[in-house]
């Protein structure tokens, strides 16, 4: 599984890349804000960090509008990914904007069905957001499930994004289920090398280290 980070700040970006970790980045206009940064400044400078693809969303509603910003934010660099929303709107975008050659990351996903309509439109990612989903009460991780299903039944290209990932738990079952990527924020990844089982193993390991009096020189 391919792991994105879900954040637009290039400071942890460049610390979890450094690490060999990421595939890619999200962004979102909403970890644009967090930012503080200009849209156009800040995802270039991620661009330049990571070499997968890296998401921006356009913030237009209606098709026309979508594929001017699309266009705008396609100059950025070539590892752009346009990120249009889960409408007929986008789904339009969508379509004429692979059918260009441009990756495109359809969001706001809570449906199997959606799932299945991006991937007719010819999406490169589905994002459906397992976070918000459990906070309805309902269970996330089913749709990943449903839409692994789905897009294994008809052979679809599409990638299932893992998106609005909360926990650790969210990983590993995006994991077991199968899906393609997973975008996490920079503090869920970090958490992912934590075991308390590995800490006292290696306090232990480092004590009696030290009682041989040894050095590795
Ligand atoms: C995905 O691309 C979105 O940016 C993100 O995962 C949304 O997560 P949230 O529900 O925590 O805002």
């Amino acid at each position: 599984m391919k792991f994105f980070v879900d954040t637009a700040d290039t400071k942890e970006i460049s610390e979890l890349n450094a690490l060999g970790l990421l595939d890619g980045v999200t962004t979102n206009p909403s970890l644009i804000l967090k930012s503080g940064r200009d849209i156009m400044e800040v995802t270039k400078e991620i661009c330049d960090i990571v070499e997968g693809p890296v998401s921006a969303e356009v913030a237009a509603t209606d098709y026309e509008q979508m594929m001017r910003e699309a266009d705008v934010l396609s100059k950025i660099a070539d590892n752009i990914c346009i990120k249009v929303p889960l409408t007929f709107d986008g789904l339009k975008a969508c379509k004429a904007l692979t059918g260009d050659g441009r990756m495109v990351n359809v969001t706001l996903c809570f449906s199997a069905n959606q799932a299945l309509l991006a991937a007719k439109a010819g999406a490169t990612f589905i994002s459906p957001f397992v976070g918000r989903i459990d906070d309805t009460g309902e269970d996330g991780m089913e749709l990943i499930a449903e839409i692994r299903t789905i897009y294994d039944n008809y052979d679809f290209g599409t990638e299932i994004l893992t998106a609005s990932v909360r926990t650790v738990n969210h990983v590993k079952q995006a994991a077991l289920i199968g899906s393609d990527v997973a975008t996490v924020p920079p503090a869920i990844l970090r958490q992912l090398v934590k075991h308390p089982l590995t800490d006292k193993g290696l306090d232990a390991f480092l004590a009696d280290w030290a009682k041989t009096g040894q050095n590795i020189a």
